[in-house]
């Protein structure tokens, strides 16, 4: 008789992960820095937050009392979810940008309960988040096949695998918000080239509201978003030998009514110079001087609408929470 897998071995054959980023990495993060801190306005691109101590502060900002959106988002994916498993029928869930996937077991579960799961692909360029997840998963779904893919969602979509069934692809917590326009439109195109006839696109995006409620969510009291915004320099210090004093800095996080989005800066004390060894590049900051290191666009529908369609996307289902804070779009790629 052959003798029976263990648990662990069923474990083994339920996961696959592939990573894209050996050593390319530290390239992008390189490259940008050099081309963000040596323009006149000085900026860096969002996904250089997230190390291992910028996923934890993130996870923090997620339960403060100030941060409505994950609270918004989860709600809504609760009211819905058995709503968007039956009108999907999706076998597959990608997750762009999965962090946690706290919010993702909402999905799960009801795609477990419509029979149709059969395997989760999170994509995130977070290798220790990426495979926790696919560790716990797994466990907690008898079944699920994980296939994680380390990468920037950027760069590497063509490594996703080919779709088994139909998929969800779901982009949550207004991940989109964080690219500039020109940008998000690319992205979005990207996206809905993954896309087949019989997929979906779920995705997240924050609302226009009130600019205290917005700004509060971006500067809580007990500064921790404060902490994740300073994190990007440790990020810096550690991977490019760079002397920066976060401490030198201040997080200041304003609301831009012309824009419609929250822009997150770095400003610094005090004049100073700053040198980022491995580039060798000294960076000089005038007193008062920012460093802008994120947006979060807030939409309208319309909007989001006019994002979609320029993308080659068709809005299937707008789903939103009592106070409109938040909304998902269910939408799919615009027949020929
Ligand atoms: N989806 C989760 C996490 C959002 S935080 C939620 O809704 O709570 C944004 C996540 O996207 C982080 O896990 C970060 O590591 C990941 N991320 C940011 N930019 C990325 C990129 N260019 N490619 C892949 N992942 C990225
Ligand atoms: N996608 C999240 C958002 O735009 C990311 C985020 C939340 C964030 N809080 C932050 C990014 C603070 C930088 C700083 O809401």
């Amino acid at each position: 008789m052959e003798p029976s897998s263990t648990p662990q071995q069923l474990a083994e054959e339920s996961i696959r992960i592939d990573s894209h980023l050996d050593g390319t990495g530290e390239r992008s993060l390189a490259d940008d820095v050099l081309d963000g801190l040596t323009r006149p306005f000085k900026e860096l691109p969002p996904k250089h937050f997230y190390d291992a101590r910028g996923a934890d502060l993130f996870d923090q900002i997620c339960d403060l009392p100030e941060y409505y959106p994950t609270r918004a988002e989860r709600a809504i994916l609760v009211q819905r979810a058995e709503e968007i498993a039956a009108l999907t029928g999706a076998v597959e869930l990608v997750e762009l940008g999965s962090g946690t996937a706290a919010k993702t077991r909402v999905l799960l579960d009801a795609l477990q309960a419509a029979g149709t799961l059969e395997r989760y692909i999170p994509v995130d360029v977070t290798e220790s988040m990426v495979r926790d997840c696919a560790e716990t998963l797994t466990s907690e779904y008898p079944g699920l096949r994980v296939h994680g893919v380390i990468g920037d969602f950027e760069r590497h979509l063509d490594h996703i695998p080919p779709a088994a069934g139909p998929r969800i692809v779901a982009f949550l917590g207004g991940t989109i918000g964080n690219f500039p326009p020109g940008s998000r439109r690319r992205v979005l195109r990207q996206i809905a080239g993954l896309l087949g006839p019989s997929d979906h696109l779920l995705m997240g995006t924050d609302l226009v509201k009130d600019p205290r409620v917005l700004e509060a969510a971006y500067d809580d009291a007990q500064g921790v978003t404060a902490a994740f915004n300073r994190n990007v320099l440790h990020v810096l210090n550690r991977e490019l030998q760079a002397d920066f004093d976060p401490e030198d800095f201040d997080h200041v996080a304003l609301f831009d009514p012309h824009n419609e989005w929250i822009e997150m800066r770095l400003r610094a004390r005090r004049e100073h110079t700053t040198l980022v060894r491995d580039l060798d590049l000294p960076v000089h900051f005038d007193a008062g001087e920012g460093l802008r290191t994120e947006i979060s666009a807030k939409f309208t529908p319309e909007r989001l609408q006019s994002d979609l369609s320029a993308a080659g996307l068709e809005l299937v289902r707008w789903l939103t929470d009592p106070d409109e804070l938040f909304a998902l779009s269910l939408s799919r790629v615009q027949p020929q």
